[in-house]
Parts: structure tokens; C-alpha cells; sequence
């Protein structure tokens, strides 16, 4: 019984303790100052273990080498996602400097395609990943990830040409220079944007 009591008192010091630290504001929101290591290892352990048991419900994935769902996929991206998840021939952006968490290099690898599509749709608190389903429905966010299984090996010609291909008919500059030289293979060489 003493323990017990001695315990609760134990407590109860803690609590007002943690309190009184969380009033003083003496903790530097600031996301230019870095979590402890040991704060940084506990919440990536968390996260991932909340991503892959909430993606593992996720089954029906449907057919991501579809070129069309790529194509869709590569212009929701362009659109939204480039300032922090970089895109071919792009290095940084001024967003993502400053984010913490930084957000990963989507041109490095290819995520898990149940977990990217969970994440995509339900966002991550506390970073800034934002919870795209609120927006976009399921088709959508399977073209992202179907486009996303293909960005890591994607050329810069390859990428602007998914993303500029909506603006590809009407350009006046195409149909005056292209028929004498390239008539006869590709269908229109991206006009060259650089971006
Ligand atoms: C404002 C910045 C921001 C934007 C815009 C953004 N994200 Fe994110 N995203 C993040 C951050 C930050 C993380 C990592 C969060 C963490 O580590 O806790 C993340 C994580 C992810 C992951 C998980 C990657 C992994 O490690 O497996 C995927 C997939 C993803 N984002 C896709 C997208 C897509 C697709 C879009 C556009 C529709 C997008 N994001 C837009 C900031 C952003």
C-alpha cells in the first residue's frame, strides 16, 4: 500500500513537471532544430509500423503498369508534388530546405504500393505530407503510385513528355518545325520546357 502511494505521488511530481515544462514554451517548436536522435528513431518506428499495419488491409491493387494510369498519375504529381518530392532533372526546391521532416527523394526509390497509396490518401500527422483523399479519389491516388513505381528509372525527356503531353496537339511551334525532320517516329519530341 505505501508503495502504491509512494507511487502515485511519483506521478502525480511527473505530470505537474511535464506541465510546468510545456508552459514555460522553453521547447523550440521550430523546425529548423532538430529532434534527439533517440526522439527521431522512436517516432520513424512508429510511423512505420502505423503505415505498414494500416496498409496491410489494402489488397486490390490494380493493373500499375498501365500506361494510361501512369500518364494520369504523372500530371496529379507534376501539379502537386514536385516542390517536395523533386522530380526528374530537379535537385531541390526552397520548400523542401526547410521541411522536417524532410520529405523523401521520390526519383531515389519506389515506394511500397499498398503503403504508398495509404499514405498518399490518409497523409502523415505532424510532417507535412498532406491527406490527398480528401481531394482525389482512389483512382487517382493508384495512378500516383503506379506512376511512382516508374519515376526512380525515369529520364527527364521521358517525364516532361507525360507531363506536357495534354499541351501537345495545339502547340503551333510543333506542327511548323516537326514534319520535315522527325515525320516519321515519334510522336511529337517534347517541346523543349525547361522546368
Ligand atoms: C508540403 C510537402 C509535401 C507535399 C506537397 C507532398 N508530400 Fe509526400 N511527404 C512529405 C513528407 C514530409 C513525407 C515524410 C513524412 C515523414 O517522414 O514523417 C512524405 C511522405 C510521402 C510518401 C511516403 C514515402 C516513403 O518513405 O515510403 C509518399 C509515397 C508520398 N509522400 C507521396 C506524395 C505524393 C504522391 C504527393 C503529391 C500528391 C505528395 N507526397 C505531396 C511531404 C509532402
Amino acid at each position: 500500500m505505501k508503495f502504491l502511494r509512494k507511487l502515485v505521488i511519483l506521478l502525480i511530481v511527473v505530470l505537474v513537471a511535464a506541465g510546468a515544462w510545456a508552459w514555460s514554451g522553453i521547447y523550440n517548436i521550430g523546425a529548423d532544430a532538430p529532434h534527439w536522435k533517440v526522439t527521431e528513431q522512436v517516432l520513424a518506428f512508429v510511423r512505420e509500423r502505423s503505415i505498414e499495419h494500416h496498409a496491410e488491409s489494402i489488397v486490390s491493387i490494380p493493373d500499375l503498369g498501365n500506361p494510361a494510369l501512369v500518364k494520369l498519375g504523372a500530371e496529379h504529381y507534376h501539379e502537386m508534388c514536385t516542390g517536395c518530392h523533386l522530380a526528374p532533372g530537379m535537385t531541390s526546391s526552397e520548400m523542401r530546405e526547410g521541411l522536417y521532416p524532410k520529405p523523401p527523394n521520390l526519383t531515389r526509390f519506389a515506394p511500397d504500393p499498398a503503403e504508398a497509396f495509404w499514405v498518399i490518401k490518409h497523409g502523415i500527422k505532424m510532417s507535412a505530407m498532406p491527406a490527398w483523399g480528401k481531394t482525389h479519389d482512389d483512382h487517382k491516388i493508384w495512378a500516383m503510385v503506379a506512376f511512382l513505381q516508374q519515376l526512380p528509372h525515369m529520364s527527364v525527356a521521358r517525364y516532361q513528355s507525360l507531363v506536357n503531353a495534354p499541351a501537345q496537339a495545339p502547340s503551333p511551334a510543333a506542327t511548323s518545325s516537326a514534319p520535315a525532320a522527325a515525320a516519321s517516329t515519334a510522336p511529337a519530341p517534347a517541346p523543349a520546357s525547361s522546368r
